[in-house]
């Protein structure tokens, strides 16, 4: 394969096959219900959508239904926190190790010294990270994220699921019992319960595969706008994103994401992932059926068949 143009044309040719191929997955996976509201999601959906470094844009299947980003939104509002703090200050407060442990576990915060989270994307690290968003009140840290979700989505529509936020915010007592633990060991600064309405509201934001394929483009050209050219993001800070993507993007399935796709990515409950091909696409995939590691089952598969077929493992 010597040419993107080749290449999506190739694509497009068997994405659909593919597709119908990876739906049957599904069957497999629950739709996440701890967060009540998304248990209205529809099991067998399987959707996807690539968008090239010159625009060009690829779909198949379910690609416009809306899902909120859940855990895909910790990459961005990381990126936000190192923009506003820097990186020594972001690291005093969360770890760069993967944990192995699911995605809202608490155990090891007590366990391992510093009690600092391992990384900023399992929740207690995104909780601190969610406390580091510079602004005077919750509604301007919010405003502040949204605003620059909006922008790397090139999409001012972008906004927030409020059925979904209310419905996170009136059951996350693991979440609720986690920020109390970071406040009392003097990681987490600020109330509590203001810092976790940001990071409840930054997971329902609302978008469909194009927002997050978009989103991913500005991260596979290294933080700059790929239509306008204009640099969103410092590169270093990509870097570190696209890191922790590789080494905890899929918890603890990124060392099997690893070796069956080799791609940065990050996944979330609502069943979104977001991936990239450095230099070259970003892509957006939603099934909200998931698998035992709180991963889209069906769009996990269809993730190792491009790869497998487009020989687009970085490894
Ligand atoms: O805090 C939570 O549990 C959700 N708002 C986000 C979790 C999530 O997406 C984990 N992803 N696989």
């Amino acid at each position: 394969m010597t040419t993107t143009g080749h290449e999506l044309d190739l694509i497009k040719q068997h994405l659909p096959a593919w597709l119908e191929t990876s739906r049957q997955r599904a069957g497999h996976g629950m739709v996440a219900s701890y967060i009540p509201e998304l248990s209205k999601a529809p099991k067998e959906a399987l959707g996807i959508t690539l968008i090239g470094a010159d625009g060009e844009c690829v779909t198949a299947g379910d690609c416009g239904i809306p899902f909120t980003m859940q855990s895909i939104s910790k990459v961005f509002t990381l990126i936000l926190a190192l923009m506003d703090n820097g990186e020594d200050a972001v690291f005093d407060k969360v770890g760069m190790e993967p944990t192995g442990d699911n995605f809202n576990s608490m155990l090891k915060l007590e366990l391992v010294q510093p009690g600092i989270p391992f990384n900023p994307l399992i929740n207690a690290g995104a909780i601190v990270i969610s406390s580091l968003i510079q602004g005077a009140s919750p509604a301007e840290k919010s405003a502040r994220a949204l605003e620059f979700f909006r922008r790397l989505a090139g999409n001012s529509d972008l906004d927030y699921d409020l059925d979904v936020y209310r419905s996170e915010a009136a059951t996350a007592n693991l979440n609720r019992s986690m920020g109390y633990f970071l406040k009392d060991n003097g990681v987490l600064v600020g109330d509590v319960e203001e810092v976790l309405e940001v990071y409840f509201r930054h997971c329902s934001i609302s978008v469909t595969c194009a927002d997050l394929a978009r989103m991913g483009l500005v991260l596979a050209m290294g933080g700059v706008d790929p239509v306008s050219g204009e640099r969103l993001i410092p590169r270093r800070y990509v870097q570190i994103a696209k890191t922790f993507m590789i080494t905890c993007g899929m918890y603890n399935a990124s060392g099997e994401f690893a070796i069956g796709v080799g791609l940065p990515a990050k996944s979330g409950v609502s069943g979104g992932i977001l991936t990239m091909v450095p230099g070259k696409y970003g892509i957006g995939v939603v099934g909200p059926a998931l698998g035992s590691k709180g991963n889209s089952i069906a769009g996990v598969h269809l993730l190792e068949t491009l790869s497998h077929h487009m020989d687009w493992s970085l490894f």
